[in-house]
């Protein structure tokens, strides 16, 4: 335990594995070297002291003791207060502090700074306390304080990764028991390019719409007699689908379960070293998030269809979907190409410059001094 240092934790890409962390499933997410590093100090007067070098208006101060859901200005600020009262929630004897945020992670992006400021909050805490707490349970805390503080119905993807993805891996998890195997992930040694275009739009009814696939997965699974949707088996989805009258569930367990298969298709593509066979499973999933799940947009269609058109192997939204990233995967020879066209006929349709960067596979949070 020290009185001071410093801590980063990582926003994330979504390989494969998409909208199917709250129904049990599979995830394959990576840690990327864009992180929300936290410099953190004990107070011993129990207030919570809050500021980011990236946020309008002054710091933010909170006594721990009164952190409640709903307590405090709202805002940015409520993800690393929500972790604190989290911890505190869990019976962790957590105190006061300062901490100054600075952030090289795009917000709104669909890369997941929101889990990156409350695992970094967690991390620092648990380290000025001697709290003790495991990565695993950090994530936990931090989904609890993103669904009960800020009121965001989350799963664990995001925290999970930010928490405990490992430098040169993708992290196959299992979100309903969180067991979890890292494959190495290691496009260039293989001549491709991972790539990260960011439309930089964030459509203003995402969160809404996020809720709403939520509760129509869970309307399908209490349909279908089960406790949620992961426990639909690939070779049962026929059958599933005709015991369902609603078209609007049939296509959200479509995405569902055909999602889940291709995470273990592209986990097996990648065990036995055959990360071109990955291309084609991002291209299958993008389609299912358009036409199935319903959470893609026009931005997001017109990237991944130019960048398939142009010659990818492979391309997909990531994240919650309404706006964000897309990733691709190309040939590296023919990477550049790829995203000329690509940004061409972006801002050719009057979207703007997109944010473009090479997705390096990057460690989760941890301690830098
Ligand atoms: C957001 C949520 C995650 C997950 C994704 C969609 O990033 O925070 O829990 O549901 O959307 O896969």
């Amino acid at each position: 335990m020290s009185g001071a240092g410093v801590w980063e934790a990582p926003g994330r890409v979504n390989l494969i594995g998409e909208h199917t962390d709250y129904n049990d499933g599979f995830v394959m997410p990576f840690a990327l070297p864009r992180t929300v590093v936290a410099t953190a100090a004990r107070r011993d007067d129990g207030i919570l002291r809050l500021r980011s070098a990236d946020a309008h208006g002054g710091p933010v101060e909170l006594p721990v003791a009164e952190l409640a859901p709903g307590y405090g200005p709202g805002g940015w600020s409520d993800y690393p207060a929500g972790a604190v009262w989290a911890l505190r929630e869990a019976g962790y004897p957590v105190g006061g502090a300062d901490i100054e945020y600075q952030s090289t992670v795009p917000a709104g992006a669909g890369l997941s700074s929101s889990a990156a400021l409350s695992v970094v909050t967690a991390l620092a805490l648990t380290d000025l306390y001697g709290l003790g707490a495991e990565r695993e349970r950090m994530a936990l805390l931090c989904r609890r304080a993103e669904n009960e503080y800020v009121g965001a119905p989350t799963g664990i993807m995001d925290q999970m990764a930010s928490a405990c993805c490992v430098e040169g891996h993708v992290l196959h998890l299992d979100t309903r028991d969180l067991s979890r195997r890292l494959i190495p992930f290691d496009p260039a040694a293989h001549g491709l390019r991972l790539v990260v275009v960011d439309t930089r739009v964030k459509h203003a009814h995402s969160g809404g719409e996020y809720g709403k696939r939520r509760a129509g997965c869970e309307a399908a699974a209490r349909a279908l007699g089960v406790p949620a949707l992961r426990d639909i088996a690939y070779a049962e989805l026929p059958g599933a689908l005709e015991r369902l009258p609603d078209s609007g569930l049939r296509a959200l367990v479509r995405h569902v379960v055909t999602e889940n298969h291709r995470v273990e298709r592209v986990a097996a593509a990648l065990a036995a070293g055959e990360v071109r066979a990955v291309g084609p499973l991002l291209t299958e999933g993008h389609a299912s998030l358009r036409d199935d799940f319903r959470v893609s947009c026009p931005e997001l269609d017109l990237v991944a269809e130019t960048a398939l058109t142009a010659g990818a192997l492979g391309a997909r939204m990531t994240g919650g979907g309404f706006g964000g990233s897309v990733i691709l995967l190309a040939e590296e020879s023919g990477a550049d190409a790829v995203l000329d066209r690509v940004v061409r006929a972006f801002t050719g349709a009057g979207y703007g410059e997109p944010g473009v960067f090479t997705a390096a596979v990057a460690g989760g949070a941890r301690r830098v001094a």
